[in-house]
């Protein structure tokens, strides 16, 4: 098992470049399997999430050649399996983008029910409900979603709940549906957003992506396209909190800032400065960092995937912060492992209120999930002293490169496995920090 090994203190600075968004290349890679016709996607991150994606639709009969680490051409028309079901597909979350991919295309698909982070109940009713709707008999047999149709019909569905998910698969299926399919409470992130690109550029009919009404008209066939994914918000805002949590000064290069507003405003009531350029943010800190209050809402609110992150930066800030989870509620787990390394969090229910102690100590700490994973990371850089964080497997799952990132902007972190290479790097490095 492989750890990383962090010595604290380094302010980060420098210029990192950010990479294709996770999120939206994992629905994007199962749509492109609904045409017949070769599609070439570029800015895919070199990703675990991803690749165990692209194998499992390799599985399935699509032909997939990898042009380079960041670009890969799909052809499905050779699927003849619509099952879909193996060991590393079963834990990620994002398996069911299959469900709507080959539902809107062969009207049928059997996949595996979708595992992913621990972050609390993540139920695909919505999911369901939306196919069912369009026609489809949806069932839950032997850990596969079973889904089928004579053929699928345009219709109208109100979701419950802002669902990312359930947007997405949905608006795949009725791309193929007859007649027209309007959704309605849907998901306004930007990955909603190029996933609706995408699926325009191979010829789908879909307005309002983007707004809280999607309009999808069904085509018959979709066709070949070359599309590049969008930039990782994600990534991004990872990124200008490192530099906040470190007293550092990073740009991060080739993003769209206007994704990254609720960030950023939360950056600017910490104390830090933030400049946008067309695309590109740089993030200053230079002044004490002072206390604020955070809620995760779907977008354009502050992401759910950012909350740890934003936590690590609110635990070393000055007076009484809290942090309210809206979205999952089981989004809390890294903080036992924060407070292992000095923090004073207490959690009731969905909020963590947080008293900013003046820096974190370094300890031996886990990674619960993906994005409380990097928020450890993060924390162990503005910490004083030796980090070594467990379980990095999750970080790896949407994180590309993370730790020669860093390293480019000045931390002191390794990727490890043996005892013997923390020693060496606690010997290595002791006498580089001031
Ligand atoms: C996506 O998860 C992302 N995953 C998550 O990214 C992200 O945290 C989340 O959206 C919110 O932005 C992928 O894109 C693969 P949702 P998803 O459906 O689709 C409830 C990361 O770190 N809900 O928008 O699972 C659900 O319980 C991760 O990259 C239902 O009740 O999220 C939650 O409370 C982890 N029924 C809320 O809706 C459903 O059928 C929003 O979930 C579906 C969802």
């Amino acid at each position: 098992m492989e750890q990383y090994v962090i010595k604290g203190g380094n302010p980060l600075v420098g210029e990192v470049e950010i990479g294709g968004a996770k999120n939206a290349a994992l629905a994007i890679l199962s749509a492109a399997v609904m045409t017949d016709e070769t599609v070439t996607i570029e800015n895919i991150p070199n990703v675990r999430d991803t690749n165990v994606l692209l194998n499992a639709i390799e599985e399935i009969g699509a032909r997939v050649e990898r042009i380079d680490s960041h670009t890969v051409r799909i052809n499905g028309s050779f699927i003849r399996d619509f099952n879909v079901d193996n060991e590393y597909i079963r834990k990620i979350r994002a398996s069911y983008y299959l469900i709507g991919a080959l539902l809107g295309k062969y009207k049928r698909a059997e996949v595996a029910l979708p595992g992913g982070c621990d972050i609390g109940s993540r139920p695909i009713d919505l999911h369901m409900k939306g196919f069912r709707a369009l026609g489809a008999s949806v069932d839950i047999r032997y850990g596969l979603v079973m889904a089928s149709a004579e053929k699928l019909t345009g219709t109208h569905i109100y979701l419950d709940k802002v669902s990312v998910g359930a947007t997405i698969n949905i608006m795949m299926a009725a791309s193929m549906a007859d007649g027209k399919t309007i959704i309605e409470n849907a998901a306004k992130e930007p990955h909603v957003v190029d996933v609706a690109n995408f699926l325009n550029s191979m010829g789908a009919n879909i307005r309002g992506a983007g707004t809280d009404v999607i309009r999808i008209v069904g085509v018959e066939k979709l066709h070949k396209t070359e599309y590049s994914i969008i930039p990782d918000q994600i990534e991004a805002g990872t990124f200008m909190l490192a530099a906040a949590a470190t007293k550092g000064d990073v740009t991060v290069k080739n993003v769209i800032p206007k994704h990254l507003e609720a960030i950023s405003a939360k950056l600017l009531e910490v104390g830090c400065e933030v400049e946008e350029f067309d695309d590109a943010v740089r993030v200053v800190s230079s002044k004490p960092l002072r206390h604020t209050q955070v809620t995760t809402l779907p977008y354009p609110g502050f992401p759910t995937d950012m909350q740890p992150q934003m936590a690590v930066v609110l635990g070393i800030s000055g007076g009484t912060s809290t942090v309210t989870e809206s979205i999952f509620e089981n989004r809390f787990k890294y903080v036992d492992e924060l407070t292992r390394m000095g923090a004073e969090i207490k959690v009731e229910s969905n909020i963590a209120i947080i008293g900013g102690v003046s820096q974190y100590t370094g300890a031996r700490v886990n990674a619960p999930d993906l994005r409380a994973g990097a928020a450890l990371v993060i924390a162990a850089l503005a910490a004083e002293g030796l980090t070594v964080v467990d379980d990095i497997y999750y970080i790896e799952r949407g994180y590309e490169d993370f730790e020669t990132k860093l390293s480019s902007l000045g931390a002191l972190i390794e990727k490890v496995a043996t005892e013997k290479e923390i020693q060496k790097f606690s010997l290595k490095n002791s006498y580089k920090v001031s």
